[in-house]
């Protein structure tokens, strides 16, 4: 049966095509409401983008745990041979909403898993370290990526101006350079955790770990000059890709894997271990199998379930802990806080944000509280009270932490190798992989002050004679 057209407020409405005019030609009305109705609502259609990672594509999906990995943690999610649904967004950072896909840039890898005590948020990137290692610096980063004040233009001399003023970048660069610095389509490429994250298991150790997701569809990148090529065609190429796929039933999947280190393991590495600039070395820390995800529905509404999609990495359950990591533990700040502010203050409670578990909290009033009483008992709004209102459970309190040491701004840059880790990169890459690393770095340079490429040139020659040479031959060739 056709339905009936209604007002918002469930009114019929008997024309939705003319508007109410003094005769055919005259001027409209102000009492034809839903005139003033349709043009308010469309004002009102847009929120402010994210402020990094504007550009975004994602689906839902099934994880699926297949190892068994709770020797180390408690977490439910992981008990072997369950199943947990979840969304998955991918994103580029620096471009605004309408940025072409197929741009040279990170990509965000963006995981919600809404397990049985609560949403798990795991908010990586496809790149497992970032530019910078203190988050004092996260502003002062993502302006070089962003539009120039005054032109209103990307700026390559603002981003080589500070990559090359920050040497704990080089890492990050490298990889962005690289070809995993273009892939194909959000299925061919990897994710990575990044951050050092905790587990703890029921015999209350604590354990530090690395998340790992490894794409089952291959690596597979484009040039420079094809992905010129496909962004004169479309712009849309991801979510093209990823919204096709899944579509047609061929369901992309992610293995997922974790690396552990023991807390005393943590005290001797050579590296500090919850740098964000590094990696753990495989030899040293094997990846352990955990099991996969799949992703097999796409959202029916786009707005609804993937821009009103708010990750953070606020969001763990017990058995999953932070760690000491600068930069891990600003973000715990930032993203909720940005929720706040482009979702509003119930963003939690929206459809695809909201636990599939019961939610008892005592948050109260606010725009748009939807939801009523959180607490799920009437005369229970504050706590403690004597009317049977939800309480703490100290089964699920993490292991105490110990932390010492004076509170200073200690310098992030005294004495930390920047260049050991890109070197083994380097030298991991065969000749064609690295002709291509240099050329993408000179062509990323062009129109950037001659002491500025210097400056960076002179890190490249630390990390290996090659690859400053590399670049110094692919910047004369032009
Ligand atoms: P391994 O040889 O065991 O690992 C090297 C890893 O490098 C591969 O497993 C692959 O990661 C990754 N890789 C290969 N080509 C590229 C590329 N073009 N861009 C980015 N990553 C690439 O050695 P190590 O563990 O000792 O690491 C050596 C270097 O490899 C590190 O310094 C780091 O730069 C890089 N790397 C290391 C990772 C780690 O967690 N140990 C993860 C990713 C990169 P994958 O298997 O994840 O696809
Ligand atoms: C998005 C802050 C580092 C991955 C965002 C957003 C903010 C932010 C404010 C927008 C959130 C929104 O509006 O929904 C920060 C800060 C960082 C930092 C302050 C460092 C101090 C990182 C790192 C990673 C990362 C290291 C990956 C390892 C992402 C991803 C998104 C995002 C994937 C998009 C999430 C989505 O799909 O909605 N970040 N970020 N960020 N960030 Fe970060």
């Amino acid at each position: 049966m056709t339905k009936r057209l209604t007002t918002t407020a469930g009114a019929p409405i008997a024309d939705n095509q003319n508007s109410l005019t003094a005769g055919a030609r005259g001027p409209v009305l102000m009492q034809d409401y839903q005139l003033m109705e349709k043009l308010a609502h469309q004002n009102r259609e847009r929120i402010p983008e994210r402020t990094v990672h504007a550009k975004g594509w994602g689906a839902h999906g099934t994880l699926r745990i297949t190892g068994d990995i709770t020797k180390y943690t408690c977490a439910k999610v992981f008990e072997p041979g369950s199943e947990t649904p979840m969304l998955a967004r991918f994103s580029t950072v620096a471009g605004e909403m309408g940025a072409a896909d197929h741009e040279r840039d990170v990509r965000g890898f963006a995981l919600k898993f809404y397990t049985s005590e609560g949403n798990w948020d795991m908010v990586g990137n496809n790149t497992p370290v970032f530019f910078i290692r203190d988050p004092y610096k996260f502003p002062d980063f993502i302006h070089t990526q962003k539009r120039h004040p005054r032109s209103n233009l990307r700026s390559p001399t603002a981003m080589w101006d500070f990559w090359s003023l920050s040497p704990e970048s080089i890492h990050q660069v490298m990889i962005l350079m690289s070809d995993r610095g273009l892939p194909k389509t959000p299925m061919n490429m990897n994710g990575y955790g990044s951050h050092t994250y905790s587990f703890w298991n029921n015999d209350g150790e604590r354990f530090w770990v690395k998340f790992h997701f490894k794409t089952a569809q291959g690596h597979a990148h484009y040039t420079n000059e094809e992905g010129n090529a496909i962004i004169g065609n479309t712009r849309e190429g991801f979510q093209e890709a990823l919204f096709g796929t899944i579509e047609s039933g061929d369901f992309p999947k992610w293995r997922f894997y974790v690396q552990i280190m023991s807390e005393k393991e943590a005290e001797t590495t050579p590296y500090n271990p919850f740098d964000l600039t590094k990696v753990w070395p495989h030899a040293d820390y094997p990846l352990i199998e955990v099991g996969e995800f799949e992703l097999n529905r796409n959202p029916d509404n786009y707005f609804a379930e993937i821009e009103q999609a708010a990750f953070s990495p606020s969001n763990i359950v017990p058995g999953i802990g932070f760690s000491p990591d600068k930069m891990l533990q600003a973000r715990v700040f930032s993203y909720a806080d940005a929720h706040r502010h482009r979702l509003g203050t119930h963003y939690e409670a929206l459809p695809v944000n909201t636990p599939k578990c019961p939610v008892h909290h005592y948050h109260k009033d606010g725009a748009m509280n939807f939801m009523g009483q959180q607490s799920g008992v009437t005369d229970a709004y504050y706590e403690p009270n004597s009317f049977g209102g939800p309480i703490e459970d100290p089964s699920v309190a993490e292991p105490p932490l110990r932390i010492d040491g004076d509170a200073a701004r200690y310098d992030h840059r005294d004495g930390n190798d920047d260049y050991s880790q890109p070197r083994a990169l380097h030298d991991l890459m065969d000749a064609a992989q690295q002709n291509r690393l240099y050329c993408n770095t000179a062509a990323a340079m062009q129109g950037v002050p001659q002491d500025i490429i210097d400056r960076m040139l002179t890190h490249y020659d630390k990390v290996s004679k090659a690859y400053g040479d590399g670049v110094r031959a692919a910047l004369s060739e032009g």
